[in-house]
C-alpha cells in the first residue's frame, strides 16, 4: 500500500511544512503544528469561482447596488451596515455560550417572517434541541428549515434541493468536508469548508452566515485564515455572568466597522437595547463614590455614557500594579504619569486598577479626563459630582484637548438627566444650546476644581 503523505499545519495561522518544527516560523507560536494527511485535492472550490467572470475595463463595469436584507434587529442591521448583503459571507464569532445561536435563531425567525427561505444547519445540536430553543424564543415559520448535519457535502446537496436564500452554519468548527481527513475544527478543515461556503455565497447568490467559536486565546480557531476569507467579521461579546451583550464588527466590506449593537439577554432570548447608556448605568447608585466617574464615549454614529471606576490603594508588591479592563494599558500608564507630574499625586507606591463598567472597550482618548478624575478622586477620597459627565483628552502637559462629536456627547448626557458637563476649553462657541451647565476647562487642575467635592457620607 502506498505510504500516506502527511504534512504539518500550524493551528494558529495555517502555515504548512513537510517536517515537524517546534515553533511556527510564520506566527512564532510554539507547539501549534499538528500532523495532517495530505490529500490530493480534486478540483478545488476556489479555482472554479471566477471562471466565468470575464476580464473587463474598470470603466465598463456597472455598479450594482448591494441588496441588503434587514435582520429584524435595528442593532444588528447597524453593525452590518444596513442588513445582510445578498450573496455575502458573514462570520459571527464569540465565546461559547455567549448567545450566538440564540441571536442567529431569532434573526432567522425575523428573516423568515419576511417570506425568505432559510436553511439552518445545526452541526452542534439535534433538531429537537433547536426546536426547543425556537419554542422558547417564539420562533416559528414555514420558511425555516433545520438540518442537523456535520458533513458539508450533505449540506450542499440539501442547498440544491431546498434552494434557500440564506444559509446558516452553526458552527464552522463542527462541520467537515470529506475531501480532507483531518478532524473538524482543524485549520485545514475550516479553511476548506469556508472556501466551499464562499463559493456557494458568490455562485449561488446565497447569503451565508457562519458561526465561529473563539478559543481561549481570544482567536477564532484558525483565525487569520478565516478573517481574510469572509466579507464581514462580527464579534458577539459580553460578560457571560451579566446580561449585556455587544455586537461589534471588526471587518466589513459593506459598511463601517465603528458601530456597536447592544442587546440584553433575558428569559425570552435577546432583546435590543435602543438606549444603551441607560443600560450601562443601570447599576449605578445615586450617591457619588470616590473613584467613580461617568464619561461620554463615542461608538460609531452614537454617543454612549459609561461609568469608569478606579481603585487606588497602597501596594504590597515590589513594583506597584496597574490593571486596566476596558481601556488600553499604555493609555493608563500615560494618564498616571500625567497625574504624577502635573497634579503631584504620588502613585509610585500605590496599585491602580481601572475598570470600564458593562464590558465596553474604550479605545478613544476622549475618556482620558474621566479616567484621570476616577484615579485622582479615589486617591484623595473625594468625589466627582454624581450628576456630572466628564469629556476630554489629556495631553502630556496636562492640557485638556478637544474631542470629536462633542455636542453629540453633551446631548446624550442631557437626555439622560445629567446636570453638568465638563468639557475641553473651546476656541469657538458651541453651535447648539444645551439645558445643562457646561464648564469648559483648559487644564486637568481646572477640571478637578470644577467638579470634585468632599464626600457627604
Ligand atoms: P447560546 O445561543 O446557546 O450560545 P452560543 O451559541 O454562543 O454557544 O446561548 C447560551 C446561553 O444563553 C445559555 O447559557 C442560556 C442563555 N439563554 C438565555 O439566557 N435566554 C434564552 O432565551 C436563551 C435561548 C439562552
Ligand atoms: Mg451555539
Amino acid at each position: 500500500m502506498a505510504k500516506v503523505k502527511t504534512k504539518w499545519v500550524c493551528q494558529n495561522c495555517g502555515y504548512e511544512t513537510a517536517k515537524y518544527i517546534g515553533r511556527c516560523p510564520d506566527c512564532g507560536e510554539w507547539g501549534t503544528l499538528t500532523e495532517e494527511v495530505e490529500i490530493k485535492q480534486t478540483k478545488s472550490a476556489i479555482n472554479t469561482v471566477f471562471d466565468d467572470n470575464p476580464v473587463c475595463l474598470i470603466n465598463e463595469i456597472e455598479i450594482t447596488d448591494n441588496i441588503k436584507l434587514p435582520t429584524g434587529f435595528e442593532e444588528f442591521d447597524r453593525v452590518l451596515g444596513g442588513g445582510l448583503v445578498q450573496g455575502s459571507l458573514v462570520l459571527l464569532a464569540g465565546d461559547p455560550g455567549i448567545g450566538k445561536s440564540t441571536l442567529i435563531l431569532q434573526t432567522a425567525g425575523n428573516i423568515c417572517a419576511q417570506g425568505k427561505k432559510l436553511l439552518y444547519v445545526c452541526a452542534e445540536e439535534s433538531g429537537s434541541q433547536v426546536k426547543l430553543r425556537a419554542k422558547r424564543l417564539n420562533v416559528n415559520s414555514d420558511n425555516l428549515y433545520v438540518y442537523s448535519q456535520t458533513n458539508l457535502e450533505a449540506v450542499i446537496n440539501q442547498i440544491d434541493y431546498i434552494k434557500p436564500e440564506i444559509l446558516v452554519i452553526d458552527s464552522i468548527q463542527s462541520i467537515y468536508t470529506s475531501n480532507i481527513t483531518s478532524s473538524s475544527g482543524s485549520v485545514s478543515q475550516i479553511r476548506e469548508c469556508t472556501n466551499a461556503l464562499m463559493d456557494i455565497a458568490k455562485n449561488k447568490n446565497i447569503t451565508v452566515v457562519v458561526i465561529g467559536h473563539v478559543t481561549k486565546e481570544g482567536n477564532i480557531a484558525g483565525p487569520k485564515v478565516l478573517e481574510h476569507m469572509v466579507d464581514t467579521v462580527i464579534y458577539f461579546e459580553g460578560d457571560k455572568y451579566k446580561s449585556q451583550r455587544l455586537l461589534r464588527s471588526i471587518k466589513n466590506r459593506f459598511g463601517s466597522t465603528n458601530e456597536i449593537g447592544v442587546f440584553n439577554m433575558a428569559d425570552n432570548g435577546l432583546n435590543e437595547v435602543t438606549n444603551p447608556s441607560e443600560l450601562f448605568m443601570k447599576e449605578r447608585t445615586d450617591n457619588a463614590t470616590p473613584g467613580s466617574v461617568i464619561i461620554a464615549t463615542n461608538e460609531g454614529t452614537r454617543a454612549l455614557l459609561v461609568e469608569v471606576q478606579a481603585l487606588v490603594g497602597a501596594t504590597s508588591y515590589p513594583s506597584p500594579r496597574r490593571v486596566s479592563t476596558g481601556i488600553e494599558y499604555n493609555r493608563l500608564l500615560q494618564i498616571i504619569a500625567v497625574l504624577e507630574k502635573r497634579i503631584g499625586l504620588n502613585l509610585s507606591k500605590h496599585d491602580v486598577y481601572v475598570n470600564v463598567i458593562g464590558g465596553i472597550e474604550i479605545d478613544e482618548p476622549a475618556a482620558d479626563l474621566g479616567i484621570a478624575l476616577a484615579i485622582a478622586t479615589c486617591y484623595r477620597d473625594v468625589v466627582v459630582d454624581g450628576n456630572c459627565v466628564i469629556i476630554g483628552e489629556i495631553s502630556l502637559s496636562g492640557e485638556i484637548r478637544n474631542v470629536s462629536n462633542l455636542e453629540k456627547r453633551i446631548y446624550e448626557a442631557q437626555k439622560l438627566g445629567f446636570k453638568k458637563a465638563i468639557i475641553p476649553k473651546l476656541s469657538k462657541k458651541l453651535s447648539n444650546e444645551f439645558d445643562i451647565e457646561i464648564i469648559q476647562v483648559p487644564r486637568l487642575m481646572d477640571a478637578i476644581t470644577a467638579c470634585v467635592s468632599k464626600r457627604n457620607n
